[in-house]
């Protein structure tokens, strides 16, 4: 373990500015921000031209453990985190058995505890049944719902049962908001397609905003907070710029909604393009990033859903839905940057401060002294093509292979400790449990 690192004259980069110095780092923590800092530390790093933010914080991956690990582990997918500059990450509960217990969220935070090189939390799944345990779980981000169904069996869709969700808990709820009914009926109109570009259309934008504004009215009923998952709608932006009330509605959107959409990305990459809420046409995903910039969506996770290629490569109606991206969302958005599209500043409050902020997540998402010490190294100059070969997740596949991005990870420092440097990860190096303040 190294307890101490000095890093020399890089570019540091907060939700607020750019300025150029030194930063020391000692047990873990963030210890002296200075233009200039000459201290003895175990490890100094001093490459020109690199540029220092806090560590990505994603609210929203499917690890896939315990029980799917063929398409990704604990292990694998905090390897693939650390790679894109992701230091801390929360887990969505479809796994097997599905976290629905205090029971089962202890079982995955001792799995992760001895898997995870980043630092993680779980979110507890809510079933029609299980409400008992969501009031007694402990430090958890919140309780997931299924609104309508996706990956595994979680559903909760009828009304009785969500009003009783947000009457009697005490946590934040998280909602996959895509209304069941009106997708099992645009399923039976389509029965028998083979086309991937329907899947916008089954899964269509009525579906998304009739579940939003369900669950928006929930929230706003019994004062509870609410978190919607992976906005893909203008409707829903339009609608949320009116109902969003000031600490109580928060949303997020996925990288690849802000930046693939209907017809290319299916003619491109057929199924392997589908996921739960569907890429929709430009319209949607330009108000998306309107919407961003306005701050009507709070911040950035990915939703990375791995499946195996053979998972994804059979006939539409029997291909899984989901996508890996963990490890490609800081790149991915540093290349807007260096298009022109967002700023440095943005970027750290889209997928650092704001995450930590929103959950209150103690100690994280903050290039400031005091803070811990999980920080990503980027080089902005980097140009790398993606290859398939050369990700992380075991799922070994991406929408974006092929693609050249601008702005890579070349460091990533958890607690202090160094996890992952240029392809060569740090094993013995283990996360910690994320604190939930809120
Ligand atoms: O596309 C999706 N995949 N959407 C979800 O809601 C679940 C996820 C998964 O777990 O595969
Ligand atoms: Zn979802
Ligand atoms: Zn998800």
């Amino acid at each position: 373990m190294i307890d101490s690192i000095l890093i020399k004259n890089v570019e540091i980069v907060t939700g607020a500015e750019i300025r150029t110095g030194d930063v020391f780092i000692e047990n873990g923590k963030i210890k002296a921000i200075e233009p200039f800092l000459q201290r003895p530390a175990a490890l100094i790093i001093q490459e020109s031209g690199l540029t220092l933010m806090p560590g990505v914080i994603d609210t929203h991956v499917h690890f896939r453990d315990p029980g799917l690990t063929a398409k990704e582990d604990l292990e694998s997918g905090s390897r693939a985190a650390a790679s894109g500059g992701v230091t801390s990450f929360f887990d969505m509960p479809n796994t097997i058995p599905a976290a629905t217990t205090r029971q089962a969220i202890a079982d995955k935070k001792a799995l992760a505890a001895q898997k995870s090189l980043i630092n993680y939390n779980f979110f507890i799944g809510a079933t029609p049944e299980n409400l008992d345990e969501l009031l007694k779980t402990e430090n958890v981000p919140g309780i997931k719902v299924f609104m309508g169904s996706s990956t595994g069996s979680l559903l909760v869709n009828k009304a009785e049962d969500l009003d009783r969700l947000f009457a009697h808990t005490n946590k934040l709820i998280a909602v996959h908001a895509e209304d069941e009914d009106l997708i099992a009926a645009q399923k039976k109109k389509y029965e028998g397609t083979t086309d991937p570009s329907d899947h916008q259309r089954i899964r269509n934008p009525e579906a998304a905003i009739k579940a939003t504004r369900q669950a928006v009215a929930l929230a706003e009923k019994y004062r509870k907070r609410l978190h919607i998952c992976h906005l893909t709608t203008e409707e829903e932006t339009l609608y949320l710029a009116d109902h969003k009330q000031e600490g109580l509605i928060t949303c997020e959107a996925t990288p690849q909604h802000l930046l693939l959409s209907s017809p290319g990305v299916y003619d491109a990459w057929g199924t392997l393009a589908k996921i739960n809420p569907p890429i929709r046409s430009s319209r949607h995903r330009d108000a998306l990033w309107r919407a961003l910039q306005l701050g009507i969506i709070d911040f950035i996770a990915t939703d990375h859903a791995p499946h195996t290629l053979e998972e994804k490569l059979q006939p539409y109606s029997k291909a899984h839905s989901g996508m890996p991206i963990v490890e490609l969302s800081l790149p991915l958005m540093l290349t807007q940057y260096t298009q022109k599209r967002c700023r440095l500043t943005d970027i750290v409050r889209w997928m650092c401060e704001k995450p930590a902020d929103i959950f209150g997540i103690r100690g994280k998402g903050h290039l400031d002294v005091g803070y811990d010490a999980d920080l990503v190294l980027v080089d902005l100059k980097a140009k790398k093509k993606i290859i398939n070969n050369d990700l992380h997740t075991r799922a070994k596949w991406s929408v974006f292979a092929d693609s050249t991005l601008q702005g890579w990870p070349v460091m990533s420092f958890v607690n202090g400790q160094m996890v992952f440097r240029e392809g060569d990860f740090f094993d013995e190096i283990k996360g910690k449990e994320l604190e939930i303040t809120k």
